[in-house]
């Protein structure tokens, strides 16, 4: 860039500025519930216009934001951004996999030292849970958030606060003694114990109300009712697994951060180990295997960590997990039932699924009573007959699969045949199947179904994230000709989705802004939402970083396609493919000219400070001033010793000296480290 030229600071034009992006954000959190930027970084705006005000009186206003305070606050759970989004793990289900794994984290690790930390993988849902000081010498809970998409969860804290291994307070001097700020964040699992859950589902019976499937789902369920006095009773436990600290993970590693939160008052799983080899790890999943019946709470498998977090950041992250941990899932449980028919669903892309009727049966903690056949080739496979007693297996949240047929005295054979059907269930058009697939697809562009199952797919959490586009909505919104693709959400009235079944004013408005919201998706997910095929998760993240824009990727040919990470010719030749069909133009006009954005969300992060010059002066309550150094460095700012006009902002802490006089002299913004963590966490991505 050369030399830079700053522009003068004006206070008054700042001030102004920044009532206007407060004004914004508050509607955005009160009025629309759909924040864009985190509670500290709202804070460090209207810190610094306080400051401006305070310096400047006659620039204060009587409708200046700092001159209210807070809103009504919108009815059910806030949703609060993650400090760092809360990831997945990728998993592993044999031996085989687990050493493929450990050879890719010796290898990516280098000469940075490889041990692992085993624990069990607890079957509840994760939350995060944050303490700040709050006087009287004590870090308080503030906030309990769900995990929700990974980027934002929902504001849970009256229900965790009912839960009695969560600490309220922690005292600031097992704090200091850990090493640690007051401010920290604690993760971990919530689980409900196997004793609660079968009271619950007790209680439930006499009440003629539906049982609870499983005991996640009923720790879900309990963790966003509205009454804290029910999560009271329903006991929920909290296993702590990772601490940290403005967002970072604890530098001393896992096995550390472990018995860190033990001695802060957290309960943490005592099965665990560290292990160095895949004999170790394979040993404590026997013992965690052998354990499970006994341990009154659900468990999925064992989840192995690298300890140490210098490896770990070496290791880093692939789109939705981290390299530098992996669960290894137990083998599924499974159980034998007889079909009493088969049925067969029509899919998003017209993919036909043949779905076996099953007597139910209680398999892992959960009602079985429909498994997939996979297609066609696997039933004829199996040479299954209607009336067959069949092995079922079920794994985690995967769908329930018939894995073979069982013979013997105790279970005959049965005798009718099953023809795969040669029309379309949905629409009665023929069904094709392409030569090298096994699976058959009706061609019906617009076969009910398929608009059907877009809909939904486009709905999805993972997708467009549209909560309350569920099957029941869908379909009368199918059966009433409101929708007749996926564009058509867009224009949807208000009145419409009143006169819906089960609607109210209510549901219809929550329903809209969801709506709304998706508008802001992002290109990589509206990209999934288009559903071109092959194109899942990492590779639309992939594509959405690569081109930027759905008109530069509609640009490009297969060359450039292929350039991306990950996309060979199959995937290049499905999004050509997509990209020269009408229909799908149409769709993409369509969803432009309804405001939804098909741009990338801007990967900042590393160049978050690009051309802004600090100055750090005084003691950070935090952050020592070398931390503070790299950290701006690493978001592409600057540090410099002394104040100048060049400067950007002044970072100040406590007993800044003739600094901060400096910058008052040129009028140079100064930040607290509050502000300056909000600065580098960056202006949030839209969700
Ligand atoms: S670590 C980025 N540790 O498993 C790291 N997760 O399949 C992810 N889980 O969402 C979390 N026990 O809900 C971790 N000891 C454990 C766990 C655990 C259970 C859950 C957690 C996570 C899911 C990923």
């Amino acid at each position: 860039m050369g030399d830079t030229f700053t522009l003068p600071f004006d206070p008054a034009i700042r001030a102004e500025q920044l009532r206007a992006d407060l004004r914004r954000h508050e509607h955005l959190y009160y009025v629309q519930d759909a924040p864009e930027i985190t509670d500290a970084a709202y804070d460090a705006l209207m810190n610094e216009l306080k400051r401006i005000e305070a310096g400047h009186p006659e620039l204060l206003t009587p409708d200046s934001p700092t001159q209210r305070v807070g809103g009504k606050p919108a009815e059910g759970f806030k949703k609060v951004r993650h400090s760092r989004a809360m990831l997945s793990l990728d998993n592993a289900y044999s031996a085989e996999e687990l050493a493929d794994w450990d050879r890719r984290v010796r290898e990516l690790a280098g000469p940075l030292p490889v041990e692992f930390m085993a624990e069990l993988k607890l079957d509840g849902l994760s939350v995060a849970l944050r303490y700040e000081p709050a006087g009287g010498g004590v870090s308080r809970l503030t906030t309990g958030v769900t995990r929700g998409d990974g980027q934002t969860g929902e504001d849970v804290t009256s229900n965790i606060r009912t839960i009695h291994s969560v600490p309220l307070t922690i005292p600031a001097e097992k704090l200091k003694k850990a090493g640690l700020p007051p401010a920290i964040e604690v993760r971990g699992e919530v689980v409900m114990p196997e004793a609660a859950f079968l009271r619950l589902n007790e209680e439930r019976e006499q009440q003629g109300l539906a049982l609870a499937v499983n005991p996640r789902n009923a720790a879900a369920g309990t963790l966003r009712t509205l009454e804290p006095g029910i999560v009271a009773n329903r006991r929920l436990v909290f296993f702590a697994y990772f601490l940290l600290v403005n967002g970072e993970y604890m530098e001393q590693g896992q096995r550390a951060t472990l018995e860190a939160l033990g001695a802060l008052g957290f309960r943490v799983n005592p099965s665990r180990k560290l292990v160095g080899s895949v004999e170790e790890m394979l040993q404590f999943i026997d013992g965690a295997e052998a354990a499970r019946a006994n341990l009154g709470y659900e468990i999925d498998g064992v989840v192995l960590k690298v300890d140490s977090h210098a490896t770990q950041q070496r290791l880093g992250y692939t789109g939705r997990a981290p390299r530098w941990a992996i669960a290894y899932k137990f083998t599924a449980k499974s159980g034998v039932t007889q079909v009493t028919g088969i049925t067969v669903q029509v899919g998003r892309t017209g993919k036909l699924t043949p779905v076996a009727e099953l007597t139910p049966v209680f398999i892992g903690g959960t009602t079985v009573s429909r498994a997939t056949l996979h297609n066609a080739d696997f039933i004829e496979r199996l040479g299954l007959k209607l009336g067959d007693w069949v092995k079922v297996e079920r794994g985690g949240d995967v769908i329930p699969k018939v894995v073979e047929v069982v013979e013997d005295a105790e279970h005959p054979r049965g005798e009718l045949n099953f023809a795969f059907p040669s029309k379309c269930p949905e629409c009665g058009s023929e069904v094709v199947r392409v030569e090298g697939e096994v699976d058959f697809r009706c061609v019906n562009v617009d076969c009910p179904a398929k608009l059907r199952e877009s809909l939904l797919h486009f709905g999805r959490r993972s997708v467009m994230n549209i909560e309350g586009l569920g099957e029941a909505v869908v379909q009368q919104l199918l059966d009433r000709g409101l929708v007749r693709g996926v564009a058509d959400l867009y224009s949807l009235k208000r009145d419409e989705l009143i006169a819906l079944d089960r609607f109210a004013e209510k549901s219809a408005d929550a329903l809209l802004e969801e709506i709304e919201g998706s508008k802001k998706a992002g290109l990589a997910r509206a990209l999934m939402g288009l559903g071109i095929r092959f194109v899942g998760e990492r590779t639309a993240e992939l594509l959405a970083e690569e081109f930027g824009s759905i008109d530069a990727l509609m640009g490009a040919n297969a060359e450039e396609l292929e350039r991306v990470e990950e996309v060979g010719p199959r995937i290049s030749q499905a999004i050509l493919e997509f990209f020269s069909q009408s229909a799908n133009l149409a769709l993409i006009q369509s969803l432009k000219d309804a405001g939804v954005n098909m741009t990338a969300e801007k990967k900042l992060r590393s160049a978050q400070l690009a051309g802004l010059t600090f100055v750090l002066t005084g003691t950070l309550p935090t952050l020592t001033r070398d931390e503070a150094k790299a950290r701006i460095e690493a978001a592409g700012g600057k540090t410099a010793g002394s104040v100048s006009k060049k400067t950007s902002y002044v970072v100040a802490g406590e007993e800044a000296g003739s600094k901060l006089e400096k910058a008052r002299e040129l009028n140079i913004p100064v930040l607290d480290e509050a502000g300056l963590l909000a600065m580098l966490a960056g202006p949030a991505v839209i969700e």
